[in-house]
């Protein structure tokens, strides 16, 4: 329960599923050109006849985009915490909420031949992903500034040199490169066979989602308001990126079926590229929001606070909300195509019901594990 803590730099670079490749483990500084580095592929990466990021070695093993220096940087940045006396972040599993439609709800949508609900869902998840370059338009203020500890060598000191902008390009693509936007709609398209794609997913989520984001007080009223913005925005991705490991077990496993997948070895493949790619994400993320909670902020009152009150603060408020928000999102979304579809005459009224008894289940923890200390 609560707040679990991992002190060692190679769990880093073991969730990332690649070592280190750097010539010199440990190296903390690096160029924006080399954190958005790819390294030489033996062959590219093509997703629907789509060009898409990263690539194969001469073994045929996947490599995630932008990972050569990155990964071995991430994995440094995290070991000078633990060996500070610091502790990473880190967000239990038993936080994330259940994919919703489950597997077998999916499947069972699938073999009765109605297929707009998932199509919906799945075109929900590359939108998202798409939104993921977003990122790169944060604002990162200036940290020598609000910071009263030294910051050289860290994730902070790379968020806008380098960091930001590989995220955004590995979630929406670069150039004539696609990224998960697109992989998210190839597995799609090989799993389902070109499905016609409802046009009103991308207006609807622009309303819904913006509603529910919604503006309110802010937390801590005596930050920097470009830090507070900043914060805000890293926790939120960070749990969106933690939420995703139940969406990507869930396509996987949906999309590699053959009993319900026309492409069950490409599309499962291509989820599992997505899967790969996103453990720095989740790292870098973790990383930077660690190294502020292990100092100390100025407030615009002249006064300071501890990066701690202020990074668990906003992960609690975040992950309180999200953690209700988003299974009742997708809920709405998948039940609504699917009511719909029994409206229109495309589906019998049983399978809502049966769709209904197979819901999943979610014993929600008590605590994030982010509440605050007592004093
Ligand atoms: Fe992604
Ligand atoms: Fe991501």
């Amino acid at each position: 329960m609560g707040l679990c803590f991992v002190r060692s730099s190679l769990i880093g670079a073991k969730a990332s599923g690649i070592m280190s490749e750097s010539p010199e483990p440990g190296r903390l500084v690096y160029t924006p050109k080399e954190l958005l580095s790819d390294g030489e592929y033996a062959e590219p990466l093509y997703a629907g006849g789509v060009l898409c990021h990263g690539g194969f070695e001469s073994d045929g093993a996947y490599r995630p985009p932008r990972t050569l220096h990155r990964t071995p940087a991430i994995a440094a940045w995290q070991g000078q915490i633990g060996a500070g006396g610091g502790e990473l972040v880190t967000i239990s599993d038993e936080q994330v909420p259940p994919q919703y439609p489950s597997v077998d709800q999916a499947k069972l949508l699938l073999k009765a031949g109605v297929r707009e609900p998932i199509v919906r869902a799945l075109t929900v998840i590359s939108i998202l992903e798409g939104f993921g370059a977003i990122i790169r338009d944060v604002r990162v203020p200036d940290l020598k500034e609000l910071l009263l500890e030294p910051f050289d060598g860290t994730a902070l000191a790379h968020l806008d040199k380098g960091l930001f902008e590989a995220h955004a390009r590995d979630e929406a693509g670069y150039r004539d490169q696609g990224g998960h936007k697109q992989m998210w709609e190839a597995a799609r398209d090989l799993a389902l066979e070109n499905p016609t794609v409802p046009s009103d997913v991308f207006m609807r989520l622009m309303g819904d989602r913006g509603r529910a984001r919604g503006g309110g007080d802010p937390l801590f009223p005596q930050l920097d308001k470009k830090l507070y913005r900043m914060l805000m925005m890293m926790s939120q991705v960070l749990v969106i990126e933690v939420f995703a490991r139940g969406t990507f077990e869930w396509g996987i496993d949906v999309l590699s079926d053959p009993e319900v997948s026309a492409e069950p070895e490409k599309a499962g493949t291509m989820v599992r590229y997505i899967q790969a790619d996103e453990s720095p994400h989740v790292e870098y993320l973790r990383t930077g929001l660690s190294e502020i909670r292990t100092r100390t902020l100025r407030t615009v009152d002249g006064k300071t606070i501890a990066g701690r009150e202020v990074v668990d603060g906003i992960l609690h408020h975040i992950l309180h909300r999200m953690r209700e928000s988003r299974p009742r999102e997708q809920r709405d979304d998948t039940r609504n195509a699917l009511i719909a579809a029994v409206d229109a005459g495309e589906a019998k009224k049983s399978l809502l019901e049966d769709f209904d008894a197979m819901a999943p289940e979610w014993d929600r923890p008590e605590r994030t594990g982010f509440e605050p200390q007592a004093a």
